[in-house]
């Protein structure tokens, strides 16, 4: 096999085919995958067939794993896969409408992951796609004026928040412990951040989980938020997965953004999620 990468039209995203997902992959493919998920933010490996251990392998090509503050969606046997599944599986708790705001994973911790790599299991006939957003280009579309106002602003993202409004909507979603809370104090992350291997700047705030702009007065950060947001989740920067069971879709976590769009609840939905240990973003 030999890996091939081909630009998904009018997106930001690529297909990446000949790559085996495993932790047999052969260094030059992975090295290749590494730089087409650098170059376009977003891959799409389609129509594979591994299993659990295997994605958790492949993923340790990537880098170390990270697990969920939230232990009740981790497979109990292999608690480095998040089991985003709506009927929950071995014992993890079912998880309604996780995603289903635009956000970038984690980005409440001081580290927040590098990125995430999400296998398509079971997933609804219509609806339950994934949106992403290239906050790169977001970032390189803003004018020289908004640059030069965003440049050295800090942002204040908080998990908590977040898990509370997801727990009104979805009455399985289970309480943070107080040992869970502990290990999500709000932390402060730049507006902008640079990623380190590509050089490129991107916009890092989400709706999701930022709360806060540093230094502003309430109603005039959230006004800055809103108009970012708005900004970046605008058509020209988006990218929208429609799953196909069989899927592996990688992204950039410091430079992209992902939503998850509704479906019919009463259709299964599962996706196996493992995510990728980051650094400090600066
Ligand atoms: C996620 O937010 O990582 C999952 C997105 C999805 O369920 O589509």
């Amino acid at each position: 096999m030999s890996i091939e990468v081909t630009p998904i039209p009018d997106s930001f995203a690529a297909m990446v085919s000949g790559i085996e997902i495993s932790g047999n992959a052969a260094p030059e493919d992975v090295a290749r995958t590494r730089q087409a998920l650098l170059d376009h933010g977003v891959i799409v490996i389609r129509g594979q067939q591994f299993d659990d251990h295997q994605h958790v392998a492949f993923s340790r090509l990537f880098g170390e794993i990270e697990l969920h503050t939230q232990k009740a969606w981790l497979l109990p046997d292999l608690p480095e896969i998040l089991a985003l599944n709506n009927r929950g599986e071995r014992g993890t708790k079912p998880i309604m409408n996780g995603g289903a705001y635009w956000h970038s994973d984690v980005s409440y911790k001081a580290r927040p992951p590098i990125g995430s790599l999400l296998h398509g299991i079971e997933v609804p006939p219509e609806g339950g796609d994934t949106l992403y957003a290239d906050m790169c280009g977001a970032y390189e579309a803003l004018s020289d004026e908004m640059k030069a106002r965003l440049a050295g602003l800090r942002a204040t993202h908080s998990y908590v928040q977040r898990y509370e409004a997801m727990s009104a909507d979805d009455p399985e979603r289970p309480q943070l412990t107080a040992q869970q809370l502990a290990e999500v104090p709000a932390v402060s992350h730049p507006v902008v951040r640079t990623n380190p291997e590509s050089g490129r700047k991107a916009l890092y705030i989400n709706e999701g989980f930022t709360v806060a702009i540093e230094g502003l007065p309430q109603h005039e950060g959230r006004a800055l938020l809103d108009e970012l947001f708005t900004h970046s989740t605008d058509e020209r920067f988006r990218y929208r997965h429609r799953w196909q069971a069989g899927d592996l879709v990688i992204w950039d976590n410091r430079t992209t953004m992902h939503c998850a769009t509704a479906y019919d609840r009463r259709h299964a939905r599962n996706l196996h999620r493992t995510t990728i240990v980051g650094d400090v973003p600066v």
